[in-house]
C-alpha cells in the first residue's frame, strides 16, 4: 500500500454536511442518518476542478456550449499517461451522461425488440432505461469461488450469438472485478464469433487497488470486433464530478462513430453543460495527484472496513475488491431480513441487492468513499443494532 502522511489525508477525513444540496444520495434521508449507497464520493473535489468551475461561474453568463478538440485531447492523454492505453483523439464522442448514451444506442441503435445481454449483479439504471427502451434483457449470473467472482462463459457461449448488445462493466460494478487479461480475451474471441454491438461501460476504471490495473475488451478486441465496440470513459467517478455530466464514448470505427453521432443529434444530444467541459478538462489533465491520494486513502478505508462491515454481516470471507470504491457483501450471517433491520435500526443506508436483480436479495453494497470517521459512526452503529437484536 502506498504511504502517504496524514497531512495528504487532511481534506478527505474532513465530512462535509451535503443536505440542503439536493443531493440525490442525502436529501431525502432523517437528519442523524447515514448514506453509503449511491457511487459518489463524499470527498471534495481536487482544487483544480473548483478552480475551473469558479471561473466558469465568475463570467456569469451561461450559456451553451460546444465540445472542442480540447476535450478529445486532454482524454485521450489522460488513459496514455495514466493506463498506457492509447486511442485516436477522432475516435472520442462527448455524451454527457452513460445511462443517457445507453439509452440512446437502444432507442436510435438497435432494432425494434432487440436482444441485449449484460452479466448480473448489474447496475440497475442502466438495465432499467434498455428495458424501457423495449429490448429483452437476458443477464446470465456471475458467481462467486475461490475468493472472487467469475464470468460465466458457458453461458454467454451460448447466448451471443443472438444477441444484438452486449453490456460489460469493466470494472464491474457491484463485484469491484477488475477483468483480467485472460478473462478479456476469452470474452473478446466470444464476441467476436457474434455480430452484435458491444458496450464496454468503464467508468469505475481509474478507482484501482494499489497494483491492481484496468484493461480495456478494446485492447484484445480484434479489428472485427473494433468496428462494433464502444468503450464508454469519464472523469464522474475517479474526480467525483458525476452532477457535472461529461463523459466520452470512445469509438474507434468512424463508421460506428458516425451511427452513433446521428442518434446523438435524434435523441436531442448537442450542447454539453456549461460547467462540464472545464470541469473534465482540468480533472484529466490537473488532478493525477489528488486522484493518488484519494486512492490511498480509499485503499486504507478498504482494509479498515471490508472485514469489520463483513464480520458483522457476511458468512463468505470478505474480499477486498480489485476496483471500485464498493463493497458487495453478502448477508448470510445474519439473513436478508434482519440484515436489512440492522441498517434500518442503526439509520444506514447502502444499496440493497436486489436493486442489482432480484436473485441479489441477500446482499448489501457499501459505498466506503468517505471519511473514516463517517463510515466508524456508520458500523458502530450497526454493530450495536446486532448487539440489541441478540
Ligand atoms: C457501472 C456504471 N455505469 C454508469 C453509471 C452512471 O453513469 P452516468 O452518471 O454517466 O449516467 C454508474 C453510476 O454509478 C455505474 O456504476
Amino acid at each position: 500500500m502506498m504511504r502517504i502522511t496524514r497531512g495528504d489525508f487532511e481534506d478527505l477525513h474532513r465530512v462535509i454536511n451535503r443536505r440542503g444540496t439536493w443531493s440525490a444520495k442525502w436529501e431525502t434521508l432523517p437528519p442523524e442518518h447515514i448514506s453509503l449507497s449511491v457511487a459518489e464520493m463524499e470527498f471534495a473535489c481536487a482544487p483544480a476542478i473548483r478552480v475551473a468551475i469558479e471561473k466558469a461561474a465568475a463570467r456569469g453568463i451561461y450559456s451553451y456550449t460546444e465540445v472542442f478538440p480540447d476535450f478529445a485531447s486532454a482524454c485521450t492523454s489522460w488513459f496514455a499517461r495514466r493506463h498506457g492505453t492509447e486511442f485516436g483523439e477522432e475516435s472520442v464522442v462527448f455524451v454527457p451522461r452513460i445511462v443517457e448514451a445507453t439509452a440512446m444506442i437502444c432507442a436510435h441503435m438497435l432494432p425494434a425488440g432487440a436482444k441485449v445481454i449484460t452479466l448480473s449483479p448489474a447496475y440497475d439504471p442502466i438495465m432499467e432505461v434498455v428495458r424501457r427502451c423495449g429490448c429483452q434483457v437476458t443477464e446470465p449470473s456471475m458467481f462467486y469461488t475461490e475468493g472472487t467472482w467469475h464470468i460465466p462463459f458457458d453461458e454467454l457461449a451460448t447466448i451471443l450469438p443472438d444477441a444484438d448488445l452486449f453490456i460489460l462493466t469493466n470494472p464491474h460494478n457491484p463485484t469491484g472485478r477488475a477483468f483480467t487479461q485472460e478473462e478479456l480475451e476469452r470474452l473478446s474471441e466470444l464476441l467476436a464469433k457474434s455480430s452484435c454491438l458491444v458496450l464496454s461501460d468503464d467508468i469505475h476504471c481509474d478507482i484501482l487497488r494499489a497494483g491492481r490495473r484496468w484493461l480495456p475488451l478494446a485492447r484484445y478486441a480484434d479489428a472485427k470486433l473494433r468496428t462494433r465496440l464502444i468503450t464508454a470513459l469519464s472523469p464522474s467517478k475517479s474526480f467525483n464530478m458525476a452532477g457535472l455530466e461529461a463523459s466520452a464514448l470512445i469509438v474507434p470505427d468512424h463508421r460506428l462513430r458516425a451511427r452513433i453521432r446521428e442518434g446523438l443529434r435524434a435523441a436531442g444530444f448537442h450542447n454539453p453543460n456549461y460547467f462540464a467541459i472545464p470541469a473534465a478538462i482540468a480533472a484529466w489533465t490537473q488532478c493525477e495527484e489528488w486522484l493518488n491520494t484519494t486512492l490511498a486513502y480509499i485503499d486504507n478505508n478498504m482494509e479498515a472496513f471490508v472485514p469489520r462491515f463483513g464480520a458483522l454481516f457476511a458468512r463468505e470471507k470478505a474480499v477486498i475488491p480489485d476496483a471500485t470504491y464498493l463493497f458487495w457483501c453478502d448477508t448470510r450471517r445474519l439473513g436478508a431480513a434482519t440484515a436489512a433491520e440492522v441498517c434500518a435500526g442503526a439509520g444506514v443506508h447502502p444499496s440493497y441487492g436486489k436493486g442489482f436483480g432480484p436473485e441479489w436479495h441477500e446482499y448489501l453494497r457499501f459505498n466506503l468513499a468517505a471519511p473514516q470517521s463517517l463510515l466508524d459512526t456508520a458500523l458502530q452503529r450497526c454493530e450495536a443494532t446486532v448487539q440489541k437484536l441478540r
